[in-house]
């Protein structure tokens, strides 16, 4: 028996690095997930890949910075699998500029991906939510978030922002027994980490009290509590996944001028 058997999730960004691993885990664990990713050769992959055997999952393409897509998203995964029980917002990003290089359009352009994206998710989840008597929404904050992180300043703010919606939107449905959580996570070996922090491994060694990077494994065994039935009283919440992170110095990622 898995720990999501009979529940219906969409993971955005699933198509690669933590948003694929939480997709993979879901499947394995018995729900129907639903893929959504700008990266459609990579996000029908995912789909092929973990359908193997008993898993089902499904790839739509969705670029959560658009309102239309989101809405087609959720409303396509109700038609097709009659429900929907955990929205994941991992999507989200932003550019390595230092502050005096952070232009508005960089502002702009993050905050519509990191944060507007999670507002509009879970506006369009929660009705359904509603209708299937609750639901667990899952949004990836970051450390940055918790305590700032510079080259990523608007990306930062974003995070900020991301840990305080799930706060107040958790205090609003918890009534419907819809749960609204985020994760923290630290430095995670992924595509995006490893194309843009430079120097990575020494970075990951250097940055938490746990001498290596976390993979995308570690934040989907925190997004697979935080969705099954286990975490029920769980709510409001951001769980810190950052092998020690918190627990030491902040040390700079990139050195500004
Ligand atoms: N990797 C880390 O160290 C780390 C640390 C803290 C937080 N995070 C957060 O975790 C999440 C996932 O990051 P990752 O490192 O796995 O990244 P990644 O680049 O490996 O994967 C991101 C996925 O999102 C998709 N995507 C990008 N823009 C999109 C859009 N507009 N609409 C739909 N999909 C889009 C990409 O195609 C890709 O498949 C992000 O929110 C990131 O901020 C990552």
């Amino acid at each position: 028996m898995g720990r999501l058997d009979a529940k219906v999730a969409i993971v955005t960004g699933a198509a690669s690095g933590i948003g694929r691993a939480i997709a993979r885990r879901f499947t394995d664990e018995g729900a129907a997930v639903v893929i959504a990713d700008i990266n459609e050769s990579a996000g029908a992959q995912a789909a092929r890949e973990f359908s193997q055997g008993a898993g089902r999952a499904v790839f739509h393409r969705v670029d959560v910075t658009a309102e239309r897509d989101l809405k087609e998203v959720v409303d396509r995964t109700v038609k097709d699998f009659g429900r929907l029980n955990i929205l994941v917002n991992n999507a989200g990003g932003g550019p390595w500029r230092t502050f005096e290089q952070t232009t508005l359009e960089d502002w702009d352009r993050t905050f519509a991906l990191t944060l507007r994206s999670v507002f509009i998710g879970m506006r369009l989840a929660i009705p359904e939510m509603r209708k299937a008597g609750g639901g667990s929404i899952i949004s990836i904050a970051s450390n940055a978030g918790l305590r700032g992180m510079p080259p990523l300043h608007a990306y930062s703010a974003a995070k900020a922002g991301v840990i305080n919606l799930t706060a107040s939107v958790a205090r609003l449905v918890g009534k419907d027994f819809i749960r609204v959580n985020c994760i923290s996570p630290g430095l995670i070996a992924t595509p995006a980490s490893r194309s843009t922090i430079p120097d990575a491994e020494a970075a990951f060694a250097r940055a938490q009290a746990i001498p290596k990077a976390g993979a995308p494994e570690d934040i989907a065994a925190m997004a697979l509590f935080l969705a099954s039935d286990e975490a029920q009283w769980i709510s409001g919440a951001t769980m810190v996944v950052d092998g020690g992170q918190n627990t030491a110095e902040p040390v700079p990622l990139i050195l500004e001028e």
